[in-house]
């Protein structure tokens, strides 16, 4: 057994170890928006993120059209409107909602995933960690009423589409200029199929009998068909492209450090969790968060924030910040968060009033993913997942790594 092995199941890190698999892809796979001023310090991210001056201000936020709060997502209301939605959203997250409906569910999904597995004998692990996320992610939603295969595939069509922001310019021009009008009619028509075929069914159902969920909430409400299919969509972003991808850098550092692997399936519950989080603070799926201040912000920690001022949090740079995580900062550690005497979620999923309401929920899935998946006999990742970035979520993607296992 090598070095690194015993050292990243252990307590103790060798000195200057780079974990990350990551490290080099989003050098060029990722750049920060050209005007923003970009900070990797863990304090001054906080006090941004934390700061009632501060507006969402990622590609498409000075687009909104701030007078219709219902037809926006909430990533980018604020203030009053904001944490009304917030409020509106809190009891889909509470830990009795995660133990009673979601992990159950979490398990059938599994259930389902593995003997489709293990008949086959092998899969693409990201076809899996789309179905689980998917189920999960929709449950929350409310979209419950369709085959949930149909479902995720008809997410990932509408996920998929309209993706030439993540393109070259060249491309780009050609997707959106010359065949604008033809995408725009597919991705009308593919949100047309969403609503028809989910959406209107969802919501018949719950003017008959409400439930705990977002689709309940806004046929209570009244939201306009913009407005439900706008909230079906952020859903979608949120917490599917996201879970779907950890799961997949998950599994694949777990395959690459056979101690940690055996770490986490002897571990308890709190231990795959430190284990989780570990992996997620050196491969965050947020790159960068964004936000400009409607007034001066004076008194952080880096002096006055003037009126305007585009800042980029670098969620890699905030969670590898050595006066909070430490030496090696690359290294994963999963006893790092107990000895540093930090939460270890350390800004994977944001601070301050936009924190990700989903955290919980997208931890446990990881957990329950990895734990059925690397149990089953025979399981094996043949080959490293391809990588690319998107600008979109400014995360990274991880496609077309096959897993095997014995078949039954
Ligand atoms: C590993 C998985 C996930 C990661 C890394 C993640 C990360 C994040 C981050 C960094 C933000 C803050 C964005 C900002 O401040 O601009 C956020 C917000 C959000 N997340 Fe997550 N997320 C994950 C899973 C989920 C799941 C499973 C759900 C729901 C089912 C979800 C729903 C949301 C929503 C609705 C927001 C917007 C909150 C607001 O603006 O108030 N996320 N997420």
């Amino acid at each position: 057994m090598n070095t690194q092995v015993l050292a990243s199941s252990g307590s103790s890190v060798d000195a200057g170890r780079d974990d990350r698999k990551t490290a080099e892809s989003i050098k060029t796979g990722l750049t920060p928006f050209k005007d923003a001023r970009i900070t990797s310090s863990f304090k001054f991210a906080r006090e941004v993120l934390r700061s009632p001056a501060m507006r969402q201000a990622s590609s498409s936020a000075d687009q909104m059209d701030m007078s219709k709060p219902d037809e926006i997502s909430f990533f980018f209301l604020h203030g009053e409107a904001h944490k009304k939605r917030r409020v509106s959203v809190a009891p889909y997250f509470t830990p009795k909602a995660i133990v009673d409906r979601y992990i159950p569910l979490m398990h059938a999904t599994m259930d389902r995933v593995i003997a489709d597995f293990q008949m086959n004998g092998r899969g693409k692990i990201d076809d899996y960690s789309l179905e689980l996320a998917s189920d999960v992610t929709m449950e929350i939603v409310g979209l419950t009423e369709t085959d949930r295969k149909a479902l995720t595939r008809r997410i990932k069509t509408n996920m998929d589409a309209n993706n030439s922001f993540d393109k070259r310019p060249f491309y780009r021009f050609i997707h959106d200029k010359v065949f604008g009008w033809y995408h725009n009619a597919q991705r009308m028509r593919r949100i047309l199929e969403l609503w028809k075929k989910d959406i209107v069914p969802a919501m018949e159902a719950r003017r008959k009998e409400p439930r705990n969920d977002v689709i309940s909430y806004m046929v209570q409400n009244n939201y306009s068909q913009k407005g439900i299919i706008i909230e079906v969509l952020t859903y979608a972003g949120a917490g599917v492209s996201t879970t779907r991808e950890f799961m997949i850098m998950a599994a694949w550092h777990l395959r690459d450090n056979p101690a940690l692997a055996e770490r986490f399936l002897a571990g308890d519950e709190e231990d795959q969790f430190a284990i989780i989080e570990e992996i997620l603070r050196i491969e965050p799926i947020a790159g960068y968060l964004y936000r400009k201040p409607d007034e001066d912000v004076p008194g952080t920690s880096e002096g006055t924030i003037p009126k305007g001022q585009l800042i980029g949090i670098d969620i890699r740079g905030v969670n590898s910040d050595t006066d909070v995580v430490g030496e090696n900062p690359y290294a994963i550690d999963p006893d790092r968060a107990r000895k540093m005497k930090i939460a270890g979620a350390w800004a994977s999923f944001g601070d301050g009033p936009h924190r990700c309401p989903g955290a919980q929920v997208a931890l446990h899935e990881t957990r329950v993913f990895l734990d059925r998946l690397l149990r089953v006999p025979g399981y094996k990742m043949v080959n490293d997942p391809t990588m690319t970035w998107s600008m979109s979520t400014q995360g990274y993607e991880l496609r077309d790594a096959i897993i095997t296992c014995d078949k039954v």
